[in-house]
Protein backbone atom coordinates (compact mmCIF):
# COMPACT_ATOMS: atom_id res chain seq x y z
CA UNK A 1 0.00 0.00 0.00
CA UNK A 2 1.56 3.37 -0.63
CA UNK A 3 1.54 4.84 2.29
CA UNK A 4 2.07 8.56 1.64
CA UNK A 5 -1.57 8.10 0.34
CA UNK A 6 -2.97 6.76 4.01
CA UNK A 7 -0.08 8.92 6.50
CA UNK A 8 -2.53 8.17 9.43
CA UNK A 9 -2.61 4.03 8.50
CA UNK A 10 0.72 4.06 7.36
CA UNK A 11 1.97 5.57 11.14
CA UNK A 12 -0.49 2.49 12.79
CA UNK A 13 0.97 -0.27 10.95
CA UNK A 14 4.71 1.14 11.87
CA UNK A 15 3.74 1.28 15.17
CA UNK A 16 2.39 -2.29 15.24
CA UNK A 17 4.92 -3.77 13.15
CA UNK A 18 7.38 -2.56 15.65
CA UNK A 19 5.57 -5.47 17.70
CA UNK A 20 5.86 -3.58 21.34
CA UNK A 21 4.31 -5.11 24.15
CA UNK A 22 2.16 -2.67 25.11
CA UNK A 23 1.60 -1.49 29.23
CA UNK A 24 -0.53 1.91 27.68
CA UNK A 25 -3.94 2.34 27.33
CA UNK A 26 -6.46 0.75 25.86
CA UNK A 27 -6.71 -2.35 28.09
CA UNK A 28 -7.37 -4.80 25.66
CA UNK A 29 -4.37 -7.35 24.85
CA UNK A 30 -3.05 -10.15 23.37
CA UNK A 31 -6.74 -10.66 21.21
CA UNK A 32 -5.47 -14.11 19.46
CA UNK A 33 -5.40 -15.80 22.48
CA UNK A 34 -9.20 -14.64 23.50
CA UNK A 35 -11.90 -16.58 21.46
CA UNK A 36 -14.40 -13.80 22.28
CA UNK A 37 -12.45 -10.91 21.57
CA UNK A 38 -11.26 -13.15 17.91
CA UNK A 39 -15.16 -13.16 17.77
CA UNK A 40 -15.60 -9.53 17.68
CA UNK A 41 -12.66 -8.74 15.45
CA UNK A 42 -13.79 -10.94 12.52
CA UNK A 43 -17.50 -9.10 12.89
CA UNK A 44 -15.61 -5.36 12.89
CA UNK A 45 -17.10 -4.42 9.80
CA UNK A 46 -20.54 -6.55 10.40
CA UNK A 47 -21.44 -4.91 13.64
CA UNK A 48 -21.19 -1.33 12.63
CA UNK A 49 -24.53 -0.84 12.09
CA UNK A 50 -27.45 1.57 12.54
CA UNK A 51 -30.67 1.59 14.67
CA UNK A 52 -32.41 -0.88 12.15
CA UNK A 53 -35.89 -3.23 13.43
CA UNK A 54 -33.83 -5.36 16.16
CA UNK A 55 -30.71 -3.48 17.28
CA UNK A 56 -32.43 -0.72 19.84
CA UNK A 57 -31.33 2.88 20.26
CA UNK A 58 -28.82 4.03 22.70
CA UNK A 59 -30.57 7.40 23.36
CA UNK A 60 -33.87 5.46 24.25
CA UNK A 61 -33.19 2.15 24.88
CA UNK A 62 -35.89 -0.46 25.13
CA UNK A 63 -34.81 -3.33 23.66
CA UNK A 64 -30.98 -5.44 23.22
CA UNK A 65 -29.49 -2.09 24.88
CA UNK A 66 -31.74 -2.43 27.84
CA UNK A 67 -31.21 -6.00 28.30
CA UNK A 68 -27.37 -5.21 27.76
CA UNK A 69 -27.14 -2.03 30.52
CA UNK A 70 -29.36 -4.09 32.86
CA UNK A 71 -26.76 -6.84 33.49
CA UNK A 72 -24.30 -4.26 33.36
CA UNK A 73 -25.93 -2.44 36.17
CA UNK A 74 -25.61 -6.08 38.60
CA UNK A 75 -22.27 -6.30 37.25
CA UNK A 76 -20.95 -3.07 38.31
CA UNK A 77 -23.29 -2.87 41.54
CA UNK A 78 -24.79 0.60 40.87
CA UNK A 79 -28.79 1.85 41.08
CA UNK A 80 -28.30 1.96 37.33
CA UNK A 81 -25.90 2.06 34.28
CA UNK A 82 -25.54 3.49 30.89
CA UNK A 83 -23.43 3.21 28.21
CA UNK A 84 -21.25 6.14 27.23
CA UNK A 85 -19.81 6.16 23.31
CA UNK A 86 -17.30 9.49 24.45
CA UNK A 87 -15.51 8.39 27.05
CA UNK A 88 -15.60 9.32 30.32
CA UNK A 89 -15.04 12.61 28.99
CA UNK A 90 -18.83 12.88 28.35
CA UNK A 91 -20.05 11.21 31.06
CA UNK A 92 -17.91 13.41 33.61
CA UNK A 93 -20.08 15.85 31.92
CA UNK A 94 -23.36 14.23 31.54
CA UNK A 95 -23.45 13.50 35.75
CA UNK A 96 -21.78 17.26 36.40
CA UNK A 97 -24.57 18.87 34.09
CA UNK A 98 -27.26 16.71 35.67
CA UNK A 99 -26.64 17.00 39.43
CA UNK A 100 -25.56 20.71 39.43
CA UNK A 101 -27.07 24.03 38.25
CA UNK A 102 -25.57 27.21 37.34
CA UNK A 103 -23.44 29.21 40.02
CA UNK A 104 -23.44 26.20 42.38
CA UNK A 105 -20.26 25.88 44.67
CA UNK A 106 -19.01 22.93 44.19
CA UNK A 107 -15.72 21.43 46.34
CA UNK A 108 -13.15 19.65 43.58
CA UNK A 109 -9.99 18.28 43.63
CA UNK A 110 -7.58 20.30 42.04
CA UNK A 111 -5.86 17.44 40.22
CA UNK A 112 -8.55 16.25 38.07
CA UNK A 113 -8.82 15.49 34.94
CA UNK A 114 -9.59 18.26 31.93
CA UNK A 115 -13.11 16.64 31.23
CA UNK A 116 -13.99 17.82 35.08
CA UNK A 117 -12.84 21.89 34.09
CA UNK A 118 -14.67 21.35 30.58
CA UNK A 119 -17.80 20.90 32.64
CA UNK A 120 -17.39 23.28 35.23
CA UNK A 121 -16.66 25.81 32.74
CA UNK A 122 -19.71 24.42 30.56
CA UNK A 123 -22.14 24.66 33.53
CA UNK A 124 -21.32 27.61 35.16
CA UNK A 125 -19.93 25.83 38.55
CA UNK A 126 -18.12 27.71 40.96
CA UNK A 127 -15.45 25.64 42.09
CA UNK A 128 -13.48 25.64 45.44
CA UNK A 129 -10.41 23.07 44.93
CA UNK A 130 -9.33 20.90 47.05
CA UNK A 131 -5.18 20.00 46.90
CA UNK A 132 -4.13 16.23 46.86
CA UNK A 133 -1.92 14.88 48.97
CA UNK A 134 1.63 14.29 47.76
CA UNK A 135 3.57 11.12 47.92
CA UNK A 136 6.79 12.28 49.29
CA UNK A 137 8.68 9.51 47.68
CA UNK A 138 7.16 9.58 43.80
CA UNK A 139 6.81 13.56 44.48
CA UNK A 140 2.91 12.64 42.53
CA UNK A 141 -0.10 14.54 43.77
CA UNK A 142 -2.57 11.53 45.54
CA UNK A 143 -5.97 11.52 46.50
CA UNK A 144 -7.93 14.35 48.83
CA UNK A 145 -8.17 13.28 52.45
CA UNK A 146 -11.42 13.41 54.35
CA UNK A 147 -10.03 15.93 56.52
CA UNK A 148 -9.44 18.29 53.28
CA UNK A 149 -12.90 18.24 52.20
CA UNK A 150 -14.42 18.55 55.77
CA UNK A 151 -11.93 22.15 55.83
CA UNK A 152 -13.30 22.84 53.01
CA UNK A 153 -16.71 22.16 53.25
CA UNK A 154 -16.56 24.80 57.34
CA UNK A 155 -14.85 27.54 54.37
CA UNK A 156 -18.16 26.83 52.17
CA UNK A 157 -21.04 25.73 53.60
CA UNK A 158 -23.11 26.66 50.59
CA UNK A 159 -21.55 23.85 48.50
CA UNK A 160 -23.50 21.62 46.66
CA UNK A 161 -20.97 18.93 45.97
CA UNK A 162 -17.44 16.98 45.58
CA UNK A 163 -16.05 16.20 42.64
CA UNK A 164 -13.02 13.93 43.61
CA UNK A 165 -10.79 11.66 41.00
CA UNK A 166 -10.14 7.71 42.36
CA UNK A 167 -8.23 6.37 41.28
CA UNK A 168 -5.70 8.77 39.75
CA UNK A 169 -3.77 8.02 36.45
CA UNK A 170 -0.72 6.57 39.55
CA UNK A 171 -3.61 4.29 40.65
CA UNK A 172 -3.42 5.88 43.88
CA UNK A 173 -6.87 5.65 45.82
CA UNK A 174 -9.23 8.14 48.41
CA UNK A 175 -11.05 6.94 51.08
CA UNK A 176 -14.20 7.56 49.64
CA UNK A 177 -16.11 5.61 51.86
CA UNK A 178 -15.17 8.34 54.98
CA UNK A 179 -15.84 11.47 52.60
CA UNK A 180 -18.65 9.59 51.16
CA UNK A 181 -20.49 9.54 54.68
CA UNK A 182 -19.73 13.39 55.71
CA UNK A 183 -20.99 14.74 52.29
CA UNK A 184 -24.34 12.86 52.45
CA UNK A 185 -24.53 13.97 56.40
CA UNK A 186 -24.33 17.33 55.09
CA UNK A 187 -26.88 16.57 52.40
CA UNK A 188 -24.38 17.35 49.51
CA UNK A 189 -23.64 14.89 46.47
CA UNK A 190 -20.57 12.78 45.77
CA UNK A 191 -19.41 12.69 42.00
CA UNK A 192 -16.13 10.49 41.32
CA UNK A 193 -14.41 10.71 37.87
CA UNK A 194 -13.12 7.11 38.22
CA UNK A 195 -11.94 6.20 34.90
CA UNK A 196 -9.34 4.27 36.02
CA UNK A 197 -10.99 1.93 38.06
CA UNK A 198 -13.68 -0.36 36.09
CA UNK A 199 -11.72 -3.01 37.35
CA UNK A 200 -12.47 -2.55 41.19
CA UNK A 201 -15.90 -4.58 41.06
CA UNK A 202 -14.41 -7.55 39.36
CA UNK A 203 -12.31 -8.65 42.33
CA UNK A 204 -12.48 -8.74 45.88
CA UNK A 205 -8.37 -7.89 45.75
CA UNK A 206 -8.94 -4.90 44.24
CA UNK A 207 -9.68 -1.39 45.84
CA UNK A 208 -13.74 -1.26 46.52
CA UNK A 209 -15.66 0.88 43.50
CA UNK A 210 -16.81 4.15 44.19
CA UNK A 211 -20.20 2.67 44.16
CA UNK A 212 -19.69 0.71 46.45
CA UNK A 213 -18.33 3.93 48.82
CA UNK A 214 -21.21 5.58 48.46
CA UNK A 215 -20.97 7.75 45.50
CA UNK A 216 -24.28 9.29 44.09
CA UNK A 217 -22.72 8.61 40.43
CA UNK A 218 -19.46 7.82 39.05
CA UNK A 219 -17.75 7.83 35.65
CA UNK A 220 -15.74 4.49 34.93
CA UNK A 221 -13.80 4.17 31.34
CA UNK A 222 -13.90 0.47 30.27
CA UNK A 223 -10.74 1.43 27.51
CA UNK A 224 -8.40 2.02 30.20
CA UNK A 225 -8.02 -1.04 31.96
CA UNK A 226 -10.26 -3.66 30.39
CA UNK A 227 -10.40 -5.49 27.12
CA UNK A 228 -12.73 -2.93 25.00
CA UNK A 229 -11.77 -0.67 22.32
CA UNK A 230 -10.96 2.86 22.89
CA UNK A 231 -13.71 5.45 23.65
CA UNK A 232 -15.90 2.76 25.71
CA UNK A 233 -17.52 4.38 29.13
CA UNK A 234 -19.83 4.10 31.45
CA UNK A 235 -21.86 6.33 33.69
CA UNK A 236 -22.94 4.54 37.14
CA UNK A 237 -25.92 6.53 39.46
CA UNK A 238 -26.64 5.69 42.99
CA UNK A 239 -30.24 4.53 43.91
CA UNK A 240 -30.03 7.06 46.43
CA UNK A 241 -30.40 9.84 43.82
CA UNK A 242 -34.13 10.88 42.81
CA UNK A 243 -35.68 10.14 39.70
CA UNK A 244 -35.49 13.48 38.64
CA UNK A 245 -32.10 13.71 39.31
CA UNK A 246 -31.36 10.60 37.70
CA UNK A 247 -33.64 11.80 34.02
CA UNK A 248 -31.70 15.11 34.36
CA UNK A 249 -28.24 12.88 34.11
CA UNK A 250 -29.83 10.81 31.36
CA UNK A 251 -30.87 13.88 29.69
CA UNK A 252 -27.45 15.43 29.62
CA UNK A 253 -25.47 11.77 28.38
CA UNK A 254 -27.76 11.84 25.46
CA UNK A 255 -26.98 15.29 24.62
CA UNK A 256 -23.05 14.80 25.01
CA UNK A 257 -23.00 11.65 22.71
CA UNK A 258 -22.95 11.50 19.20
CA UNK A 259 -26.42 9.87 17.57
CA UNK A 260 -24.58 7.54 15.91
CA UNK A 261 -23.42 5.57 18.55
CA UNK A 262 -20.97 2.62 17.44
CA UNK A 263 -22.30 -0.68 17.82
CA UNK A 264 -19.22 -1.95 17.39
CA UNK A 265 -17.69 -0.36 20.36
CA UNK A 266 -20.95 -1.24 22.37
CA UNK A 267 -20.09 -4.79 21.52
CA UNK A 268 -16.37 -4.28 22.64
CA UNK A 269 -18.04 -2.62 26.03
CA UNK A 270 -20.84 -5.99 26.23
CA UNK A 271 -17.95 -7.89 25.74
CA UNK A 272 -15.68 -6.78 28.34
CA UNK A 273 -18.03 -7.30 31.00
CA UNK A 274 -19.01 -10.94 30.03
CA UNK A 275 -15.45 -11.36 30.22
CA UNK A 276 -14.68 -9.93 33.34
CA UNK A 277 -17.55 -11.43 34.76
CA UNK A 278 -16.63 -14.68 34.02
CA UNK A 279 -12.67 -14.81 34.31
CA UNK A 280 -12.00 -11.24 35.61
CA UNK A 281 -11.95 -12.74 39.41
CA UNK A 282 -8.87 -15.13 39.13
CA UNK A 283 -7.18 -13.36 36.09
CA UNK A 284 -6.72 -10.25 38.62
CA UNK A 285 -5.72 -12.31 41.09
CA UNK A 286 -2.95 -14.19 38.54
CA UNK A 287 -1.98 -10.66 37.64
CA UNK A 288 -1.75 -9.05 41.00
CA UNK A 289 0.54 -12.21 42.24
CA UNK A 290 2.97 -12.12 39.32
CA UNK A 291 3.31 -7.97 40.17
CA UNK A 292 3.98 -8.73 44.08
CA UNK A 293 6.90 -11.18 42.42
CA UNK A 294 7.98 -8.19 39.43
CA UNK A 295 7.92 -5.63 41.88
CA UNK A 296 9.69 -7.86 45.04
CA UNK A 297 12.60 -8.18 42.18
CA UNK A 298 12.62 -4.64 40.86
CA UNK A 299 13.38 -3.50 44.36
CA UNK A 300 16.36 -5.22 44.37
CA UNK A 301 17.49 -3.49 41.06
CA UNK A 302 20.08 -0.09 42.13
CA UNK A 303 18.73 2.92 41.55
CA UNK A 304 15.06 1.61 41.38
CA UNK A 305 11.64 2.29 43.25
CA UNK A 306 8.94 0.87 43.55
CA UNK A 307 5.79 2.95 44.55
CA UNK A 308 3.52 0.38 46.87
CA UNK A 309 1.32 0.88 49.44
CA UNK A 310 -2.21 0.51 51.16
CA UNK A 311 -4.12 3.00 48.95
CA UNK A 312 -3.10 1.87 45.26
CA UNK A 313 -4.24 0.00 42.96
CA UNK A 314 -2.72 -3.19 43.11
CA UNK A 315 -2.54 -3.76 39.31
CA UNK A 316 -0.60 -1.09 38.34
CA UNK A 317 3.16 -0.41 38.03
CA UNK A 318 4.64 3.26 38.89
CA UNK A 319 8.36 3.20 38.90
CA UNK A 320 10.96 6.21 39.87
CA UNK A 321 14.54 6.19 38.43
CA UNK A 322 17.03 8.82 38.93
CA UNK A 323 16.99 9.35 35.42
CA UNK A 324 15.39 11.11 32.97
CA UNK A 325 11.95 8.85 32.82
CA UNK A 326 11.21 10.06 28.90
CA UNK A 327 14.72 8.39 28.12
CA UNK A 328 14.30 5.62 30.22
CA UNK A 329 10.80 5.42 28.30
CA UNK A 330 12.33 5.55 24.77
CA UNK A 331 14.98 3.17 25.53
CA UNK A 332 12.74 0.11 26.68
CA UNK A 333 10.65 0.60 23.53
CA UNK A 334 14.34 1.00 21.03
CA UNK A 335 15.95 -2.01 22.88
CA UNK A 336 12.59 -4.15 24.90
CA UNK A 337 9.76 -3.20 22.58
CA UNK A 338 8.02 -2.61 25.55
CA UNK A 339 5.85 0.92 25.35
CA UNK A 340 5.08 2.40 29.11
CA UNK A 341 1.90 4.22 29.40
CA UNK A 342 4.06 7.53 30.30
CA UNK A 343 6.83 9.09 31.81
CA UNK A 344 6.89 12.38 34.20
CA UNK A 345 9.75 13.86 35.64
CA UNK A 346 11.78 10.36 36.95
CA UNK A 347 8.98 8.90 37.08
CA UNK A 348 7.32 5.92 34.78
CA UNK A 349 3.66 4.59 34.67
CA UNK A 350 2.66 0.93 33.00
CA UNK A 351 -0.71 -0.36 32.91
CA UNK A 352 -0.58 -3.81 33.38
CA UNK A 353 -3.88 -5.80 32.06
CA UNK A 354 -5.67 -9.06 33.78
CA UNK A 355 -5.25 -9.88 29.98
CA UNK A 356 -1.24 -9.40 29.19
CA UNK A 357 0.25 -12.43 28.17
CA UNK A 358 1.97 -13.31 31.13
CA UNK A 359 5.25 -13.21 28.71
CA UNK A 360 4.95 -9.75 28.78
CA UNK A 361 5.27 -9.87 32.13
CA UNK A 362 8.54 -11.62 32.22
CA UNK A 363 9.72 -9.27 29.30
CA UNK A 364 9.27 -5.90 31.32
CA UNK A 365 10.97 -7.70 34.38
CA UNK A 366 13.95 -8.71 32.20
CA UNK A 367 14.22 -5.21 30.57
CA UNK A 368 13.81 -3.36 33.85
CA UNK A 369 16.59 -5.67 35.50
CA UNK A 370 18.92 -4.63 32.67
CA UNK A 371 18.47 -0.71 33.18
CA UNK A 372 21.58 -0.17 35.34
CA UNK A 373 23.92 -1.51 32.58
CA UNK A 374 22.88 0.87 30.39
CA UNK A 375 23.03 3.63 32.56
CA UNK A 376 25.58 5.55 30.87
CA UNK A 377 22.62 6.31 28.09
CA UNK A 378 20.53 8.31 30.36
CA UNK A 379 21.40 11.83 31.93
CA UNK A 380 20.49 12.34 35.79
CA UNK A 381 17.89 13.90 36.44
CA UNK A 382 17.69 16.65 39.53
CA UNK A 383 15.45 15.98 42.08
CA UNK A 384 13.25 18.87 41.51
CA UNK A 385 9.21 18.48 42.23
CA UNK A 386 7.21 19.62 39.50
CA UNK A 387 4.13 20.03 41.65
CA UNK A 388 2.36 22.70 42.64
CA UNK A 389 1.77 22.75 46.53
CA UNK A 390 -0.35 25.75 46.71
CA UNK A 391 -3.78 26.31 44.90
CA UNK A 392 -4.04 28.85 42.31
CA UNK A 393 -6.17 32.20 42.88
CA UNK A 394 -9.56 32.06 40.46
CA UNK A 395 -10.02 35.81 39.74
CA UNK A 396 -12.31 35.30 36.52
CA UNK A 397 -14.13 32.49 35.61
CA UNK A 398 -12.04 30.55 32.46
CA UNK A 399 -15.84 31.07 30.44
CA UNK A 400 -15.45 34.60 30.64
CA UNK A 401 -11.85 35.27 30.39
CA UNK A 402 -12.38 33.22 26.58
CA UNK A 403 -14.45 36.79 25.54
CA UNK A 404 -11.33 38.99 26.89
CA UNK A 405 -8.57 40.49 25.31
CA UNK A 406 -5.28 38.59 25.76
CA UNK A 407 -2.08 39.43 24.56
CA UNK A 408 1.69 37.25 24.99
CA UNK A 409 4.13 38.03 27.34
CA UNK A 410 7.34 36.62 28.45
CA UNK A 411 7.70 34.32 30.94
CA UNK A 412 9.78 37.04 33.20
CA UNK A 413 6.28 38.85 32.30
CA UNK A 414 3.89 37.07 32.99
CA UNK A 415 4.17 36.41 37.10
CA UNK A 416 0.84 38.01 38.81
CA UNK A 417 -1.07 38.40 35.33
CA UNK A 418 -3.94 36.93 34.81
CA UNK A 419 -4.20 33.44 32.82
CA UNK A 420 -5.59 33.27 29.14
CA UNK A 421 -5.02 29.83 27.84
CA UNK A 422 -5.47 26.73 29.64
CA UNK A 423 -1.69 24.32 29.80
CA UNK A 424 -2.22 20.66 30.63
CA UNK A 425 0.81 18.30 30.86
CA UNK A 426 -0.58 15.54 28.69
CA UNK A 427 -0.58 12.75 30.06
CA UNK A 428 -1.83 12.88 32.64
CA UNK A 429 -4.47 15.58 31.31
CA UNK A 430 -4.46 17.64 34.69
CA UNK A 431 -4.24 21.24 33.36
CA UNK A 432 -1.47 23.33 35.06
CA UNK A 433 -3.25 26.00 35.01
CA UNK A 434 -6.48 27.70 34.02
CA UNK A 435 -8.14 30.64 32.11
CA UNK A 436 -8.80 33.49 34.90
CA UNK A 437 -6.12 32.01 37.04
CA UNK A 438 -3.43 34.34 38.46
CA UNK A 439 -0.21 33.08 37.39
CA UNK A 440 2.27 32.31 40.78
CA UNK A 441 6.08 32.03 40.07
CA UNK A 442 5.48 28.44 41.42
CA UNK A 443 3.66 27.84 38.45
CA UNK A 444 5.94 29.20 36.42
CA UNK A 445 8.88 27.38 37.93
CA UNK A 446 6.93 24.36 37.29
CA UNK A 447 6.06 25.08 33.69
CA UNK A 448 9.82 25.52 33.06
CA UNK A 449 10.52 22.19 34.62
CA UNK A 450 7.71 20.27 32.19
CA UNK A 451 9.29 22.38 29.52
CA UNK A 452 13.00 22.25 29.80
CA UNK A 453 12.11 17.73 30.15
CA UNK A 454 10.49 17.76 27.14
CA UNK A 455 7.38 16.88 28.83
CA UNK A 456 4.05 16.75 25.97
CA UNK A 457 1.70 20.10 26.68
CA UNK A 458 -1.21 20.66 25.45
CA UNK A 459 -1.92 24.44 25.36
CA UNK A 460 -4.96 26.34 24.02
CA UNK A 461 -3.44 28.95 22.63
CA UNK A 462 -0.02 28.58 20.66
CA UNK A 463 2.27 31.49 22.33
CA UNK A 464 5.86 31.52 21.35
CA UNK A 465 8.36 29.76 23.00
CA UNK A 466 9.00 31.34 26.69
CA UNK A 467 5.64 32.96 26.17
CA UNK A 468 2.13 32.75 27.81
CA UNK A 469 -0.93 34.22 26.74
CA UNK A 470 -2.28 36.50 29.39
CA UNK A 471 -5.67 38.98 29.81
CA UNK A 472 -4.63 41.96 28.87
CA UNK A 473 -4.96 44.64 31.44
C1 LIG B 1 -8.70 10.72 35.51
C2 LIG B 1 -9.33 10.75 34.15
N1 LIG B 1 -10.62 11.07 34.03
C3 LIG B 1 -11.25 11.10 32.83
C4 LIG B 1 -10.55 10.84 31.68
C5 LIG B 1 -11.27 10.89 30.36
O1 LIG B 1 -11.59 9.60 30.00
P1 LIG B 1 -11.88 9.18 28.48
O2 LIG B 1 -10.55 9.13 27.80
O3 LIG B 1 -12.53 7.84 28.63
O4 LIG B 1 -12.78 10.20 27.89
C6 LIG B 1 -9.18 10.51 31.75
C7 LIG B 1 -8.42 10.22 30.51
O5 LIG B 1 -7.25 9.98 30.51
C8 LIG B 1 -8.56 10.46 33.02
O6 LIG B 1 -7.25 10.17 33.13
Amino acid sequence: MPWNRVPLIGGLECYTEENNRRFHMPGHRNEEALPELRFLRERLYAYDVTEVPGTDNLHHAEGILKESEVLLTKALGAGESHYCVNGSTAVNYAMIHGLFQPGDVVLVQRNCHQSVYNALAMARLTPQYLLPEVDPTFLLPTGVSPKTVIQAYAEHPEAKGVILTSPSYYGTVTDLQAISAFVREQGMLLLVDEAHGAHFPFSPLLPKSAMAQGAHASAVSFHKTLPCLTQGAVLNLSADLSPLQRERVRHWLRIFQTTSPSYTLLASMEMARHLMETQGEARIEALILRLDALKAALREVPGLQVMDGKALDPTRLILRTPFHGAQVDAWLRRVHHIQAEMSEGQNLVFLLSAFDAPESWDALEAALKSLPSAAEEFSLLAETSPLVLTLPLRVLPEEEVLFLPAEEVPFSQAEGRICAERIIPYPPGVPLILPGEEISGEILTRLQTLLSSGHPLNRTKSAQSGHLYVVTK
